[in-house]
């Protein structure tokens, strides 16, 4: 895997959106897939930024969602769609019918995911995939000990998952939702390209499992190694733990 450790949050979200805006200038109508979570906020940001400085388009960009809530619907404000409201969508000029999202309100949660997986293969598959990495190392919501081979499907949620979104849901990890929809690992690894993030020492124990671990259904992060164009994008802080080589880029 490609690592790069940068001096600081603002300098990995700098570093992340070059890279998000050179893949859309190169090919405008790329299929993407961007997440949600604490660790993307600067990201979006940054690209806000870069929309309004250099004038760069998603319009013929598709979007696509990693992971929602089930039985959360679009409009209810901890709902996966509404952070991308908020923070991407109002942002970035994507195109509404450009847009695909997961239902987490399907009354057939199978059909729901078919259905989606059927939006990505009409889209050529994804070109550019961004993650984050949850504690315990779940991508998407593909927590540890899943299946990690399938495509997008409906998954329980851990405890500790759940009570890390316990915000979007008044502070309360019982009112977050027990299960959730997410692109399933054999949808993730069929991305083109994917960029792994991370920052703050938080995340310093996953991400050293993640990339010089054991591959392993315990860290789903882990099944990453298998993919041929990973970039990791962390901080200092996140990187802290990693004895594997890693190429410390000097950002202002
Ligand atoms: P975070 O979430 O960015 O809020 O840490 C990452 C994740 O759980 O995938």
């Amino acid at each position: 895997m490609d690592v790069r450790v940068f001096e600081s949050v603002s300098a990995v979200a700098s570093g992340v959106a070059d890279t998000i805006v050179r893949a859309v200038a190169e090919a405008p109508g790329a299929a993407l897939a961007l997440p949600t979570g604490r660790t993307p906020r600067a990201i979006y940001e940054e690209l806000r930024r870069r929309r309004e400085a250099e004038r760069v388009s998603f319009a013929r960009a598709h979007f696509f969602e990693i992971d929602e809530f089930v039985g959360v619907p679009a409009s209810h404000p901890g709902s996966f769609a509404a952070y991308l409201r908020r923070y991407v969508f109002t942002a970035l000029d994507f195109d509404a019918s450009r847009i695909h999202l997961l239902d987490g309100t399907a009354s057939d949660l199978a059909a729901e995911c078919a259905r989606f997986e059927g939006a990505i293969a009409r889209c050529g598959g994804l070109d550019l995939l961004v993650l984050g990495i949850g504690m315990n190392g779940h991508i998407g919501f593909n927590e540890p000990g899943d299946t990690l081979t399938g495509p997008t499907h409906a998954v329980s949620l851990l405890a500790s998952t759940r009570s890390d979104n316990a915000a979007l849901f008044g502070g309360r990890a019982g009112d977050v939702p027990a299960r959730a929809l997410t692109m399933g690992v054999s949808t993730l690894l069929r991305a083109a390209r994917i960029l792994l993030v991370a920052t703050g020492r938080a995340k310093a124990d996953c991400v050293e499992k993640a990339l010089a671990g054991p591959i392993t259904a315990r860290v789903p992060a882990s099944l990453l190694q298998t993919h041929r164009a990973v970039e990791v994008y962390l901080d200092r802080d996140a990187a802290s733990l990693l004895r594997v080589p890693v190429a410390l880029v000097d950002r202002p």
